[in-house]
């Protein structure tokens, strides 16, 4: 067996696995994000290489990262959510843990560990992920290789244009699908939902101590599944935008499988349901022509650890 490493940095979590190549994690390190502390971060990125790697044979590191990510693999060029600008994590990690170390998108490495061994392991040739979070991360395979573009950027799905003149996104531009269908969003639809309606968000409003501003994407799910309306209806707003975007993306791709990851998720039909419905509607020719079917990931918290590891494999 070959051992490699996957490091998913999030905006809150740094988790480190050691991964065999059957995609078994076989030890794990979990630390926080320092936020906004560039030089600190790189430096918990290395604590946990380091770590997993004493006492083991690793062949290398891959790390996943929430941002856009340039052609060599090498460079963090820009992070809507995070403070990175230009960041040289590859060199920095590689020459601080003597290993190889590949860099990649964060969603991409979640679609590629789908892709491998979860939702999407049935699809032989394509796939297309939307991770939801703090952003609206994009993965896609094509080929049965995951699509890294020209500069490295392909795949951010997250700042494709849904609404002219929109929100303002952390990419400097106005309207982005990730404005709409992000966790983020999914929050800000709850809390002007309690701010409205109080009446019909009492479940929600109480989990957050009676103030709309208290209301994280955690309390949304849990009242959605208690059945508050307001709760269920934000998640019927996110998956309404979500669902447009997937169906011009079919336009676009035609892929075997979509899936759709992140905490929300965790929300089932309450999400799946409206983006279901969502995508049959904004479709072409809907009902008439095949397209892929949506599936919930299935690999959860590890996705990205496993995929970053697996792509350090092929490197
Ligand atoms: C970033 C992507 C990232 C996604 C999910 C977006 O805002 O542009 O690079 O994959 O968030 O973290
Ligand atoms: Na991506
Ligand atoms: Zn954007």
């Amino acid at each position: 067996v070959t051992l490699t490493i996957g490091i998913d940095v999030g905006g809150t979590k740094v988790a480190g696995g050691v991964v065999d190549d059957s995609g078994t994690v076989l030890a794990e390190v979990r630390r926080d994000t320092p936020a906004d502390d560039v030089a600190k971060t790189r430096d918990i990125i290395v604590e946990v290489a380091t770590e997993l790697v004493t006492g083991r044979r690793i062949e290398a590191v891959g790390i996943g990262a929430a941002g856009w990510i340039d052609a060599d693999r090498s460079t963090v060029l820009f992070a809507p959510n995070i403070a990175w600008r230009d960041e040289p994590l590859r060199d920095y990690v590689s020459s601080a843990v003597g290993l190889p170390v590949i860099v990649e998108n964060d969603a991409n490495v979640a679609a590629w560990a789908e892709f491998r061994y979860g939702a999407a392991r049935a699809a032989d040739d394509s796939m297309v992920m939307f991770t939801i979070g703090t952003g609206v991360g994009g993965g896609i395979v094509l080929g049965g290789e995951l699509l890294r573009g020209a500069h490295g950027i392909a795949g951010e799905l997250g700042h494709t244009l849904a609404v002219p003149d929109g929100h303002l996104c952390g990419c400097g531009r106005l309207g982005c699908i990730e404005q709409y269908a992000s966790g983020s969003a999914l929050v800000r639809f709850a809390r002007a939902g309690a701010r409205q309606e109080p009446a019909r968000a009492t479940a929600l409003l109480e989990l957050a101590g009676g103030d709309p501003e208290g209301i994280t994407g955690r309390m949304v799910t849990s009242a959605a599944q208690a059945g508050d309306p307001v709760s269920a209806e934000a998640f019927a707003q996110l998956g309404r935008w979500l669902g447009m975007t997937m169906a011009d993306l079919v336009q676009i791709l035609d892929p075997q499988i979509l899936v759709v990851g992140g905490g929300v998720v965790d929300a089932g039909e309450l999400l799946l349901g409206p983006t279901d419905r969502s995508y049959r509607e904004s479709l072409a020719q809907r009902g008439r022509i095949a397209v892929a079917e949506i599936h919930p990931a299935e690999l959860g918290n590890n996705a990205g650890v496993v995929g970053a590891a697996d792509l350090a494999r092929r490197r």
